[in-house]
C-alpha cells in the first residue's frame, strides 16, 4: 500500500475510500487523528487487510471498499472464460467476506455486485459491470447519507446539545455520514448543534475519528469518556442521543459498537430522545438477533494502551465490538425513505416483503 488522497475542498468534506488510477484509495484510520494520510490499495487482498485492520471502518465504508476490493480481483483476473472469471470473483468475495462478521452492509454489497456480474454474457462486460456498480455505489451512499441528513434534521433544534457514539460520520461512510449526516443537515439548515462525543473505547472511535471529524469541518464538539454518560445525562446537558447502526433486523434490534445499548439505556431513564440514523442497506429482514454474529476482537486492545501495559499479563479479556440496543429503546430510525417510528415490527416486516426479503408464508420467528 502506499500513500494517496482525494479531498473537497470546496465541502470541506472528507472522503473516506475512493478509487484512482486503479486502486482504491482509502484514509488511513489507523492514523487518526494524528496524520490525515492515505493509503492505497493496489489489490483485493490488500482492501481484506484494510478493512480487518481498521484502516477503513463504518458499516456503509466497508461495503463500499469491498465492492471495490471485488472490482480490483476482477481486473486482475486472468480468467479466460466467464465462469473461470466468476469462479475467481467468488475466491475474492469470501476473503472480503471473512474480514468482519457484523455489519451487514459488507455482505449486502458484495452480494450486489457480484450479481451484475453474473448478470453479464462475457468477461469484459462483468468486469466493467462489477466497476461500474461499485462505483455507482460509492456515489449513491453520500446521496443517500444526505437524504438521511434532510429528514433527521427536522427532527432537532437550534441549540441542541446531541450526544453521539463511535463515529457515524464522514469517516464511517463514502462521505457525509450517517448520525453526523444528520448534525451536518441540520446546521446547513441554519440550527447550532452542539455534540457530545463518546471516547468509545477500547478502539476510540469517538476521540480519534468523531472528534477529529467534527473538529475538521468547524462543528461543535467536546469529548467524554465513555464512564461520564450517565452523569451527563443527569444534569440535563443532552438533549438527543444519535447514532449509526452495523446491522438493524426486522424486529427494530439495532447492531452497533458496544457501548451503545447502555447509553440507550441510559437516554430511556433520562427521557432523552434516542435516534439511529441507517441506510436501507444496514437493514436484515432475513436473520434473528440470535443469529447475529457479534464480532470478538484482540485481548490487547483492552490490556494495552500504545505499547503501555494497563492491565495485568494473563487476565482474562471478553472484548466484543458490539452490542444489540432492543426496539423500546429507540426513539426513531431515520432512513433515507423516512423516519420509522415505534413499534418497529409491524412496519419493518411489511418493509422487507415488500422488499421480497421475507417470505409471508414462512414463519421468521
Ligand atoms: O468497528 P467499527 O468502527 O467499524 O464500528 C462502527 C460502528 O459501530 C458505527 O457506528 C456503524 O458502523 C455505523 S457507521 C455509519
Amino acid at each position: 500500500m502506499s500513500h494517496d488522497g482525494n479531498k473537497d475542498n470546496s465541502l470541506n468534506l472528507l472522503f473516506t475510500v475512493t478509487w484512482k488510477d486503479d486502486s482504491v484509495v482509502l484514509i488511513d484510520q489507523t492514523k487518526l487523528p494524528n496524520k490525515l494520510a492515505y493509503v492505497r490499495c493496489k489489490d483485493y487482498k490488500e482492501v481484506a487487510d484494510a478493512i480487518k485492520n481498521l484502516v477503513v471502518r463504518g458499516a456503509p465504508a466497508i461495503g463500499i471498499t469491498a465492492a471495490l476490493g471485488l472490482a480490483l480481483a476482477a481486473m486482475h483476473s486472468k480468467a479466460e472464460t466467464l465462469n473461470q472469471l466468476l469462479a475467481d470473483l467468488d475466491a475474492a468475495m469470501k476473503l472480503l467476506q471473512s474480514t468482519r462478521p457484523t455489519a451487514i452492509n459488507l455482505f449486502w454489497a458484495l452480494k450486489r455486485v457480484m450479481q451484475t456480474a453474473k448478470e453479464k454474457k462475457s468477461i469484459d462486460e462483468a468486469k466493467k459491470a462489477i466497476l461500474d456498480e461499485a462505483l455507482k455505489m460509492l456515489k449513491e451512499d453520500i446521496e443517500i447519507n444526505k437524504r438521511i441528513g434532510r429528514n433527521g434534521a427536522k427532527l432537532f433544534e437550534s441549540g441542541d446539545v446531541v450526544m453521539t457514539h463511535c463515529n457515524a460520520g464522514s469517516l464511517a461512510t463514502a462521505a457525509y455520514g450517517t448520525a453526523l449526516g444528520v448534525i451536518r443537515a441540520a446546521r446547513e439548515e441554519g440550527k447550532h448543534i452542539t455534540v457530545i462525543a463518546t471516547e468509545t473505547r477500547p478502539v476510540m472511535q469517538g476521540s480519534r475519528l468523531t472528534a477529529f471529524e467534527l473538529q475538521h469541518d468547524g462543528i461543535d464538539v467536546s469529548l467524554i469518556p465513555d464512564t461520564a454518560v450517565g452523569f451527563t445525562m443527569s444534569r440535563g446537558a443532552i438533549r438527543r442521543v444519535i447514532v449509526g447502526a452495523d446491522r438493524i433486523l426486522r424486529t427494530g434490534h439495532v447492531f452497533n459498537k458496544i457501548g451503545t445499548y447502555q447509553v440507550a439505556v441510559m437516554a430511556k431513564i433520562h427521557k432523552i430522545p434516542f435516534y439511529v440514523a441507517a441506510p436501507f442497506s444496514t437493514f436484515d429482514f432475513e436473520s434473528n438477533p440470535e443469529d447475529i454474529v457479534i464480532e470478538e476482537r484482540s485481548k490487547e486492545e483492552v490490556t494495552m494502551m500504545g505499547n503501555k501495559r494497563i492491565a495485568p499479563e494473563g487476565v482474562r479479556v471478553f472484548n466484543p465490538a458490539f452490542d444489540v440496543t432492543p426496539p423500546e429503546l429507540i426513539t426513531g430510525i431515520i432512513t433515507e425513505k423516512g423516519i420509522l417510528k415505534p413499534p418497529f415490527k409491524k412496519e419493518l416486516t411489511l418493509m422487507g416483503i415488500n422488499h421480497g426479503k421475507i417470505n409471508p408464508t414462512k414463519s421468521t420467528g
